[in-house]
């Protein structure tokens, strides 16, 4: 911003908390959580979701363990209403799963939406009115606390009287001061403690005091302050489950909600991937994937979080960002060549699936949100030598000598840069295959045989033309190369040879590397696959000796 633009905005307030506890606390189990998917979610689209989209939505949720959802607003529109009558009369509702309802203060509403939950086995019903000052200055005309506070008694009265009218149903309630992320916590506390005196929660029958950060006004660490202060000054704590419903406006509504659990927090609201109004509200996945993260189990099941996505895309036709944490489609994916060599040691280093977690780069293992592998490491211009022996190996099976990486790797990635692309595993392969594996010139293995003694009589091609050639040496690949010395077409020593049986190939195939180092000193690795292994390492000797002529 310019600086006269700066001007118009000041620093937020801090909460007076000294002996804040919550900085020296760790998140150790899950919250409650409860999805606004449906509602705070379903209000932000630009194309809200018809009936049936809400019904796969909420069949969505449910699957993923969600046991309180909010389902909409049923007073606010015929949609609402029929979708709530829907999951109602179709049964719908599994066994243990509360549904959610959300209303203003006012009598009709509140009417209607008792209209609707009539017949559910159990329903929250949630209240709310704004609180803040800024919200009474302008959005209420400048009204009192008094007023503001009045209006959320009456609401509550009318719920109350309501209640026994819908016998079948087990009624939960809430109360939500909306804006509470810039309300005056002394008065936060009043109109919940006033809604309390009404509603008379017990620790048996909890009234939920959910705390919004309507928008996100502020730092995580003053949400927490806010929390810890209401949390010890309400009264009648233990009749109370506080919900956090933290917004995103300044991108840490994850962190708000974070600090939010350690300040004393018992109920999470939120949505799949942060789905809501303006920078959405609280990304449900990616705390709960957090918590997964430090061994915590959440209730919540992200194990298929692609085909949640597809679900939750199809249905909101919002889109879930390539960088998005754990659901992103580069969420998990190195192009660095650093980070590819640390990832691909990490994953040497696992003896087995039990080990604990332990990979550079990498907080979770991908395969635990159903992500394959495959997007882990992938070739630009960016990559590494481990990156591609890292896909060589996964992909196709060759398990390149250490000492080969830094050969190959430079030779594909330089492809990678000039192109200014990124390369596919299969493209990757065959740069590698037409490069480094059975290549046929200048030089080209047609036959051979081998003696009992280890002699060797070969058919080569060299630079066209064909010819016999003769050595002898303590094994086939020795014998090749004094071959090529008396036939005077290469001078240099076989300085490493490895071979290994080549998985993901043809099951009979084997591969073999050989380094061979010139007289002028050079030092090359060439590659064979055959299915003798004898031939492999032959045509790797073959192929090592071309690339000294590339
Ligand atoms: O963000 C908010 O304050 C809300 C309330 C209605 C709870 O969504
Ligand atoms: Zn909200």
């Amino acid at each position: 911003m310019k600086t006269d633009s700066i001007k118009k905005y000041r620093p937020f307030p801090p909460v007076n908390l000294p002996d804040r506890t919550w900085p020296d606390k760790t998140i150790t189990h899950p919250p409650i959580w409860a999805s606004v998917d449906l509602r705070d979610g379903n209000q932000a689209l630009p194309q809200p979701m018809t009936v049936d989209e809400k019904i796969e939505m909420f069949d969505l949720l449910v699957r993923i363990g969600f046991k309180q959802i909010e389902v909409g607003f049923p007073s606010a529109s015929d949609t609402e209403f029929e979708f709530l009558r829907r999951l109602i009369d179709e049964n719908r509702i599994p066994e243990g799963v509360i549904i959610q309802v959300l209303v203003q203060a006012r009598k009709q509403l509140i009417e209607r939406t008792f209209e609707a939950i009539n017949g559910a086995p159990r329903a929250i019903v949630h209240l709310y009115n704004s609180t803040s000052p800024l919200q009474r200055r302008i959005t209420f005309s400048d009204a009192s606390r008094e007023k503001i506070r009045d209006i959320a008694i009456e609401g509550a009265k009318i719920i109350k009287q309501l209640v026994p009218t819908v016998p079948a149903t087990q009624v939960m309630l809430q109360y939500s001061p909306e804006s509470f992320s810039d309300t005056e916590m002394d008065f936060a506390k009043e109109i919940c403690e006033a809604v309390m005196d009404v509603w008379e929660p017990t620790p048996e029958n909890k009234i939920i005091l959910n705390l919004p950060a309507t928008v996100e006004w502020t730092t995580p660490n003053v949400h927490a302050d806010q929390i810890e202060w209401f949390c010890r000054n309400v009264k009648n704590r233990d009749a109370i489950t506080i919900s956090l419903h933290t917004h995103n406006d300044r991108g840490t509504g994850t962190a708000a909600t974070e600090l939010g659990l350690l300040a004393g927090g018992d109920r999470v609201e939120g949505t799949l991937f942060g789905n809501g109004e303006r920078t959405g509200n609280l990304d449900l996945t990616t705390v709960a994937l957090n918590m997964n993260s430090h061994g915590i189990e959440t209730g919540l099941d992200f194990s298929d979080l692609t085909s949640i996505r597809v679900t939750y895309e199809n249905t909101t036709r919002m889109t879930v960002h390539d960088r998005h944490p754990y659901a992103g489609e580069l969420a998990f994916t190195a192009f660095s060549g650093s980070h590819q060599d640390a990832i691909k040691k990490g994953f040497d280093r696992r003896q087995s699936e039990e080990d604990r977690w332990a990979v550079p780069y990498l907080t979770i293992d991908p395969k635990d949100v159903g992500r394959s592998y495959e997007a882990l490491v992938r070739i630009n211009s960016q990559s590494g030598k481990g990156g591609i022996a890292y896909i060589l190996e996964r992909d196709f099976g060759f398990e390149l000598p250490k000492s080969m990486h830094p050969q190959v790797g430079k030779f594909i990635y330089d492809i990678a840069d000039s192109e200014s692309r990124e390369l596919t595993p299969e493209e990757v392969l065959e740069v590698f295959e037409n490069t480094f594996v059975n290549t046929k010139a200048p030089l080209a293995l047609i036959s051979h045989t081998l003696a009992p003694d280890n002699s060797i009589t070969a058919i080569i091609q060299h630079n066209g033309n064909e010819k016999e050639i003769k050595g002898s040496g303590n094994g086939p690949i020795n014998a090749l190369a004094h071959a090529l010395e008396s036939a005077g077409i290469k001078d240099f020593q076989v300085t490493d040879y490895r071979s290994h049986a080549l998985r993901g190939g043809s099951d009979a195939d084997s591969a073999a590397y050989i380094q061979i180092r010139h007289n002028d000193g050079r030092v090359v690795w060439g590659a064979g696959k055959h299915p003798s292994i004898e031939t492999a390492g032959l045509n790797a000797l073959i192929t090592a000796s071309n690339l000294l002529d590339v």
